[in-house]
């Protein structure tokens, strides 16, 4: 999960898909992980208002340590999910020929309109953070859909 600051959208979708995984008993069979494009906050754990946001429905993101994408990533992980379109055209110019196909984004498993999530650390208040999840709870549920399908029949129903 990629956004500009890693920490807010994307921590948030990462501990949102954990969750998911978690509950599915599948933690072993599937890693998950969040990056941002910018160096801005490297080292810093996610916004207190994602924290708090993300907390009243049960998510956990306060030991989450942002990071910048790394080359490594578009190797070691099969999906390279943007949060939006500036985060997109990022990671596709980043990555190595063979894995931009890995790169998509992350509300293409959504089943509304939006593409982009919004950032919520530029304004819109506290509403923001919720829209976030309401947005990438969808679409973690419908990508997780996905990856249940890629697994081994014999991971998928342990
Ligand atoms: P994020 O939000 O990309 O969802 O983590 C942002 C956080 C910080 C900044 C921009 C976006 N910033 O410019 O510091």
């Amino acid at each position: 999960m990629v956004c500009l600051g890693n920490i807010c959208r994307s921590p948030t979708a990462h501990g949102v898909l954990e969750k998911l995984i978690q509950d599915k008993g599948l933690s072993e069979a599937i890693e998950v992980d969040s990056a941002g494009t910018s160096t801005y906050h490297i080292g810093d754990h996610p916004d207190p208002r994602s924290i708090a946001a993300a907390q009243r429905r049960g998510y956990s993101l306060e030991k989450q340590v942002a990071r910048q994408v790394s080359p490594n990533d578009f190797q070691e992980f099969d999906y390279v999910l943007a949060m939006d379109a500036d985060n997109l055209q990022h990671l596709v110019s980043a990555a190595p020929g063979g894995s931009k196909a890995k790169v998509q984004l992350l509300l293409d498993y959504a089943s509304g309109e939006t593409e982009s999530v919004p950032d919520p650390y530029l304004g819109g208040g506290l509403q923001g953070f919720e829209t976030v999840l309401d947005l990438v709870e969808g679409a973690c549920q419908r990508l997780l859909e996905q990856l249940l399908q890629e697994l081994p029949t014999a991971v998928r129903e342990q």
